[in-house]
């Protein structure tokens, strides 16, 4: 099969990815280059994501990143074979610039355009690491929108195997933090201080650890946090490090256990874990203690890959290409699916 250049371009949220990868026949994509702007320092005076700044803002970085990844991969615009694009899930008019983007370069250069379902880039993003997995693996999402286990067999056979009934892992550790004074995105700076911190010091709920499903729930910890933050009162400066880690080793506590029973019923000994939340230490040291306990090997994606990027995004539709789930005639649309 022919070798393909595949541009991506993820703009779902608060940042402006832009990526380069060629599949080299029908062995593991390879990143030429990949570009990122993070909008997060603009975002922060609001503690959140402004939607129409996050637009503009991607509008103002991504052709400047498009060449700039070019020039790293040393290659011409005219080279590229297929550009890909984030079509969602995530923010409307964000999503619109990269889609924008995208149909253009498409038109211009009379290349076909795919749009990639986001989390399908997070799913896949482990195979750019240096050592990829191989199909089937039960699959943890764990990003700031999504909480899913899958189980995986190749690309595109994706089965739900269970996810949050309310708010995402991510959402979880974000909304903590903000009610903890620690800014956005609350994740980073919650699992920062929970090393200092005692995470036995408070008793949190581990809500449908028992369920007896591989569903999640989220929503009340969020809460039995702000009880114990007031509880707590002008004490809470002092033992912000033991909210964070028991907060912390709850969510953890959940993720670890409902991915083994994952694992236990399907029988599969390959766990992948994506998307924002797999870049937390302490669930990578206890997700790899307890798979190691049973058998089952453990692969993340690289620790720069597992927030939103644009390499995942070029990945998927390279993989999708390759997998022939797609063919280059059919994959041009302009639209966004924002959820
Ligand atoms: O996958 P992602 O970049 O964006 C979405 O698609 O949502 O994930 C962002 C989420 C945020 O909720 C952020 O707080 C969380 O991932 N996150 C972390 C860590 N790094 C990012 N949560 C806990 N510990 C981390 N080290
Ligand atoms: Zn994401």
């Amino acid at each position: 099969t022919e070798n393909l250049l595949v541009l991506g371009i993820e703009s779902s949220c608060d940042e402006t990815g832009v990526a380069l990868v060629e599949t080299r026949g029908p062995g593991v994509p390879v990143l030429c280059a990949h570009a990122l702007h993070s909008q997060i320092e603009m975002h922060q005076a609001y503690g959140g994501v402004v939607p129409e700044l996050a637009s503009r803002d991607h509008i103002r970085r991504v052709l400047p990143l498009t060449q700039k990844v070019l020039g790293e991969a040393g290659r011409a615009l005219t080279e590229v074979d297929v550009v890909a694009y984030t079509r969602g899930p995530g923010l409307a008019g964000a999503l619109l610039v990269g889609a924008g983007v995208a149909c253009a370069l498409g038109a211009a250069l009379g290349k076909p355009v795919l749009g990639v379902h986001h989390l399908e880039g997070h799913l896949l993003s482990p195979f750019l690491s240096l050592d990829p997995p191989q199909f089937p693996f039960v699959a943890l999402l764990v990003s700031g929108g999504h909480t899913q286990l899958m189980r995986v067999d190749g690309v595109g056979h994706y089965e739900l195997l269970g996810e949050s009934i309310d708010d995402a892992a991510g959402e979880a550790f974000d909304k903590s933090a903000k009610l903890m004074g620690l800014g956005y995105p609350g994740g980073p700076a919650l699992s920062k201080l929970a090393e200092h911190g005692d995470a036995a010091a408070f008793k949190l709920p581990r809500p449908l650890l028992h369920s007896g499903n591989l569903d999640f729930s989220f929503a009340g910890l969020k809460t039995a946090v702000l009880v114990q933050a007031k509880k707590l009162g002008d004490q809470l400066e002092a033992r912000k490090a033991d909210l964070a880690a028991s907060t912390q080793a709850a969510i953890v506590e959940v993720l670890v256990k409902k991915s083994l029973a994952a694992l236990r019923q399907t029988g599969l000994k390959r766990l992948v874990v994506a998307g924002g939340v797999g870049a937390n230490r302490s669930l990578r040291l206890q997700l790899d203690a307890a798979c190691f306990a049973v058998g089952v090997r453990v692969h993340y994606p690289e620790l720069h890959l597992c927030t939103d990027n644009g390499a995942m995004i070029a990945l998927a539709a390279a993989m999708r290409l390759q997998a022939g789930q797609q063919t280059a005639s059919e994959v041009y649309a302009f639209d966004v699916k924002p959820r």
